[in-house]
């Protein structure tokens, strides 16, 4: 599809069964040795995922008129950050929790060894698949390559991560639990509007600032509403245990704000996250869509 119009949850569903394909032809490509190294690996980034990154990705190359298709890989390799973290995360010395996606997590499928190790090839591989991306010029590629680093490391997604356990039991002040979300969640989604925006040669970088600023309000809500749905989603239906952030004493904005003022925040976030992209036109219906995907969403 290269139709800038194709919008609502037609769009996401679309870029979800590019996504898919994508990554089951590229994890199936290789015969990973051990078999078990392998297994674990496709387990944890293949059937399911909402795959909401490569979305983003891919609607960002939209909205600065590529097609769609011209961001797949940099949205695969998001994607495997994206699931390493989530194997990491669910670890018994991190949240401790047994479902995702619903499914038993990696490490219950597997064991804990296999998948601090899962995690591990998946990261790095992210960094393979860019730096091999040869439809994509090599000095975008090192940008992308650069971009997505510090995204996933200790300025990013893992200094968030370290951020939310030591906080576990504390109450955070409403800027430092910002920060937190900002950098456990925030920084890989604007990762993924950036890396999809930069696939067009030359970039106007007003666009690509309106862009970030889209990002980054809609990464600050994506996690909001991540904490909303422990409260109010349901077991079955967020694939994940409802209630663990509240077993654990996590860090949340419900913790903080309550519901109905995380509520009221969320909706703030989507009017800062809609109004960054005024300057646009149709070609970024596809993001504007995305936005209320993630703030409505049941799961
Ligand atoms: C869950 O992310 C983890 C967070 C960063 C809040 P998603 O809700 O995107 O998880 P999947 O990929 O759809 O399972
Ligand atoms: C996870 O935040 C953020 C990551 C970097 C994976 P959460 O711990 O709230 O994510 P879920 O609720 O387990 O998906
Ligand atoms: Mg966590
Ligand atoms: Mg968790
Ligand atoms: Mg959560």
């Amino acid at each position: 599809m290269s139709d800038a119009t194709m919008v609502d949850s037609t769009f996401i569903t679309h870029c979800r069964a590019q996504t898919d394909a994508e990554l089951t032809r590229r994890l199936s490509f290789h015969d990973i040795q051990p078999s078990l190294l392998g297994e674990s690996m496709r387990y944890s980034v293949l059937g399911g995922g909402k795959r909401i990154r490569p979305a983003l990705c891919m609607g960002a190359a939209l909205a600065v008129g590529q097609i769609e298709q011209a961001a797949l890989i940099p949205a695969c390799a998001i994607e495997l950050i994206h699931a390493y973290s989530l194997v990491h995360d669910d670890l018994p010395a991190m949240d401790d929790d047994d479902l995702r996606r619903g499914r038993p997590t990696t490490h219950i499928a597997f064991n804990e060894a296999t998948a601090i190790l899962a995690g591990d090839a998946l990261q790095a591989l992210a960094f393979e698949w860019l730096a091999d991306a040869e439809d994509l010029p090599q000095r975008m590629r090192l940008t992308m390559i650069r971009e997505l680093a510090i995204a996933s490391g200790h300025q990013g997604m893992v200094g968030g991560q370290a951020i939310d356990l030591a906080a576990v039991g504390q109450t955070l002040t409403l800027e430092h639990l910002e920060t937190m979300h900002r950098r456990k969640t925030g920084a890989l989604i604007e990762a993924s509007v950036r890396l999809g925006a930069l696939t067009a040669v030359p970039l106007d970088s007003d666009l690509l600032a309106s862009l970030t600023d889209y990002a980054r309000a809609l990464g600050l809500a994506f996690q909001v509403q991540d904490d909303l749905l422990d409260i109010e989603g349901e077991t079955d239906v967020i694939g994940k245990p409802q209630g663990s952030d509240v077993a654990r004493a996590k860090p949340t904005y419900p913790a903080l704000l309550g519901v109905d003022g995380t509520r009221t925040h969320l909706n703030q976030l989507l009017d800062a996250a809609l109004s960054s992209l005024t300057r646009f036109g149709s070609e970024a219906d596809a993001l504007r869509a995305m936005a209320g995907f993630v703030v409505a969403r049941t799961y």
